[in-house]
This record gives structure tokens, sequence and C-alpha cells, in this order.
């Protein structure tokens, strides 16, 4: 089994461990999703899409916002609607737009990626920014852009610390965006305010398929300007959707039903870092933990917690991402530390 194995959960499973992206909309949400009023999105004529887009933007009082099939899509225009080809931008080495998009920024946007150094705390030193920061020179490509990612890892990167990064860009003229694919997770783990994190970037991708557990959807937001183009880079990439109300209304209801529990996912991911501290090495920050088994026992260990209907990534050499999410419960969390107990 690997971290992205695409077959059926085998019948049985009780928790999925692997990522909060696996979980199936309930009733409520399928409901809500039937019941959506709809339009054609590519003439601006879906309101459910458009009250998502207006919800957004207001929360993280932001000018506008923009409907994405996904997170990766919604990052990259992003870029290159903030960045002219050949540019810069200066981004954690760990993170998912350097680290998980394909280099879609460099094979797509013709931009240059400069992957610098992520701190313990997910965080990006003002002094590594500097460091990758290029002098005007016709040597060189123009830094232009800054990018971050908040949660990192699980990890909730407090607001000074994004705030020092931020400085540090804005000194040097660049425009900052924030990948928020847990931005939720990210206010609800820091006690801070919508608007206050998004308030650090020009621009924030919002996932709604991931801790807030709609099956698909990521709303950007930022200034009108940079949202028009990103409308017209939505268009080029081939992201333009048409009765996408059925998917917004979805993120509608997970904002109303699902973002107010987030505060669940994470005291269910302490529960199962607490059970694991006995077996092996343990971080754990918001949704995730991060769990190293013993060596000798790694090898066969996803086979076997999937014999008793736990579903984990295959360890492989570093640590084991568990994700806690809106599908497990604590009945599954029981389940899932008992088989590890087991296993291990
Ligand atoms: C931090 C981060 N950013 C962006 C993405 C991309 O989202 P999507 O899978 O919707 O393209 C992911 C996906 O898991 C992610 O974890």
């Amino acid at each position: 089994m690997t971290l992205y194995s695409s077959g059926i959960a085998p019948v049985g499973t009780i928790c999925d461990l692997r990522s909060d992206t696996v979980t199936r909309p309930c009733a409520g949400m399928r409901a809500a999703m039937a019941d959506a009023e709809v339009g054609d999105d590519c003439y601006g004529e879906d309101p459910t899409v458009l009250r998502l887009e207006a919800v957004l933007a207001e929360r993280t009082d932001k000018a506008a916002g923009l409907f994405f099939p996904t997170g990766c899509m919604s990052n990259l225009a992003a870029l290159m609607a903030q960045c002219a080809r050949g540019e810069e931008v200066i981004v954690g080495r760990d993170y998912h737009v350097y680290a998980d998009e394909a280099a879609s920024a460099s094979v797509l946007g013709a931009l240059s990626l400069v992957p610098i150094p992520v701190a313990e705390d997910g965080g990006l030193e003002p002094a590594e920014i500097r460091a990758a920061l290029k002098p005007e020179d016709v040597h060189y490509a123009r830094s232009r852009l800054l990018c971050l990612e908040n949660t990192v890892g699980g990890r909730a990167v407090p607001l000074a610390r994004m705030a020092a990064a931020v400085r540090t860009g804005r000194e040097a003229g660049l425009s900052v965006h924030l990948d928020g694919a847990r931005f939720f997770n990210a206010v609800t783990a820091l006690g801070s305010s919508e608007a206050e994190l998004a308030g650090l970037a020009d621009t924030v991708s919002l996932c709604l398929s991931k801790g807030l557990g709609a099956p698909a959807g990521t709303v950007l937001v930022g200034p009108t300007p940079v949202i028009a183009e990103a409308r017209r880079l939505r268009k080029l990439l081939g992201g333009g959707m048409r009765q996408s109300g059925v998917l917004a209304a979805a993120g509608l209801w997970a904002l109303e039903h699902q973002l107010p529990r987030l505060a669940e996912d994470h005291a269910r991911a302490a529960r199962l870092a607490r059970a694991l501290i006995p077996l092996g090495t343990v971080r754990q920050g918001t949704n995730m933990v991060f769990f190293t088994p013993p060596v000798q026992n790694r090898a066969a260990l996803a086979a076997r917690m999937a014999g008793q209907g736990v579903r984990i990534s295959d360890p492989g050499e570093g640590a084991i991402r568990l994700v806690v999410h809106r599908d497990v419960d604590d009945a599954a969390l029981t389940a899932a530390i008992a088989a590890f107990e087991s296993c291990l």
C-alpha cells in the first residue's frame, strides 16, 4: 500500500488515517448538494458559487474570491496571476507548492521556484528569505513572490512568525501567497480570526476538501485585479466549471457544520499521539500525528493494520503521517489505537 494507493477501501475499513482528503460527504452535505441552486459559472451565473466566493472573501476581509476545483490549481493560478514569466517565487522546501505540485509553476507558468529551508515550527526564517532574494541585475531572475503555507505538516505556524517572514518579503517588494489547504485548522489551533491570518498575505488558497470534508473545491481570495487575472488563468488551465454550485454547496455546508468541530479532530489527534508515545517516536500538531515505529516493526505494519480494518500510509523510511478527520470518531480511533498496540 502506498500513500496514494488508489484502491477502493477494503470492505471492513473501520478507520482510514491516510489523509483528511478521504472523507465522503455525509447525508447532510449530500442533501445540501442536491438542493443547490445552480447556473453556468463560466457565465458567472451560478448563485451558489457566487455566494461561496462572497462568503469566504468577506470572512477573510479580501475584495474577491474565486472557486477552483482543486488546491493545486488555485495555488498555480495565484502564482501565475502575480508573477511574470521568468520571475522567482521564494517558497519553503517542504511546502506543497514546491514539493508536491509537479513543478507546475515552472512547467506551466515559466516561473522559477527558489526553495528555502523550513524551520522546526513550519515557518520561514527572515534570514533565509533575505539570502534567497536577488538584487536587480540583468543576470538574475527577479524575485517576485513569497509563498507561505499554514498549517505545515500539521503545525500551525504562529502569526508572529509568519508576520516576520512577510515583513521581510514586503521590504523587498514581494507579493505574498498563502497556501491555506488547512487554513481553518490553523485558525482553530491559533485562536486567531480568519481575517487576521489571511491579512498577512495578498492571496490565500482556502481548501474545502481537506479538514472541512467537502468532496472538492478551493476558493482563492485576494484583491479584485488579481482574482480577475486568476479567473482568466483558471480558464487557461482548464478549470472553468459549469453548474459547480453542487460542489460549492458542499463547501458552504462544511463552513457551517464542519468548521466548528475541527477542534474535535485536533483533540482526537492528541489522544492518538498520547497512545502512540509508548510505541515509537511521535509528533502531533492540529489534526496530524507523525509516528515513527521501531525499525523492526516497519515492513508489514500497514498490511497488518489493514487486516484489522485500519488504513495507514506505508511507513517507508520516515515517519508515518496519520491524519484525523471528520470520519474518524471516538470508536474508530479506539479501534485504531488497539490495532497499533496489537501490531507493534
Ligand atoms: C498543503 C497542501 N496544499 C495544497 C494541496 C493541494 O490540494 P488539491 O489536492 O486539492 O489539489 C494539498 C493537498 O493535499 C496540501 O496538502
